[in-house]
């Protein structure tokens, strides 16, 4: 595992603690920012989101002390809106951005949305398979939508997520997560 963490094995994803986003993460935060998007928010984007906005979560994943990974959501009315999700480069493919997903869509269904989308490049195959696992689908594109390269956005969607079969397979999802 990273030298910086000071340990020798890979962290199981149940060692994340997810807690509310605090004024005081958002350098680690930005960090991993910067590591993570050609087109960057700068601190005082978070600080707004978490400070001003009525309608945005925000959350940070920490293992240990060092915050890993973070995400944003918004929920109006029955409508959620993932606004962004990263995994510090050096800790992705540990199933970490899935327990962040997953618990961007728990508080979602916990404020009563029965929505949930989000905007991905058309190239990011990696993130559009996370949230193909979690139920999204596909269902418009944004034309030049990133200013940086032009590039297309997919406009990804679930819905019913208060219905039996979402819910059952948010826990079948979560089940094996925690047998892994
Ligand atoms: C997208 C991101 C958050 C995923 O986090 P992660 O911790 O690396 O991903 P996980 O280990 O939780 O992967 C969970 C699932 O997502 C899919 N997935 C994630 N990364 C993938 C990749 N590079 N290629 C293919 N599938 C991938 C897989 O289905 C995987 O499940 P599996 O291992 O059982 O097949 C992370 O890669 C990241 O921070 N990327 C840069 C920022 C970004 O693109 N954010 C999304 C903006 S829309």
């Amino acid at each position: 595992m990273k030298a910086e963490l000071g340990r020798t094995d890979a962290p199981q994803p149940e060692e994340l603690r997810i807690a509310p986003m605090l004024v005081s993460d958002i350098p680690e935060v930005t960090r991993i920012e910067q590591l993570s998007f050609s087109t960057v928010w700068p601190p005082n984007a978070f600080h707004n989101e978490i400070k001003d906005n009525k309608l945005a979560h925000y959350f940070v994943g920490r293992i240990g002390a060092r915050v890993v990974a973070y995400g944003g959501l918004w929920v109006i009315l029955e409508d959620s809106h993932v606004t962004t999700i990263a995994v510090h480069p050096e800790m992705r493919g540990l199933h970490l951005g899935e327990r962040m997903l997953g618990h961007l869509i728990d508080e979602a269904i916990a404020r009563d949305a029965s929505w949930i989308t989000l905007e991905v490049r058309e190239s990011n195959r990696g993130a559009q398979s996370l949230y193909t696992k979690y139920g999204f689908t596909v269902v418009s594109t944004r034309r030049g939508y990133y200013s940086d390269n032009n590039e297309n956005a997919l406009v990804m969607w679930a819905g019913n997520l208060k219905g039996e079969i979402y819910r059952n397979r948010l826990r079948a999802l979560k089940e094996a997560l925690s047998a892994r």
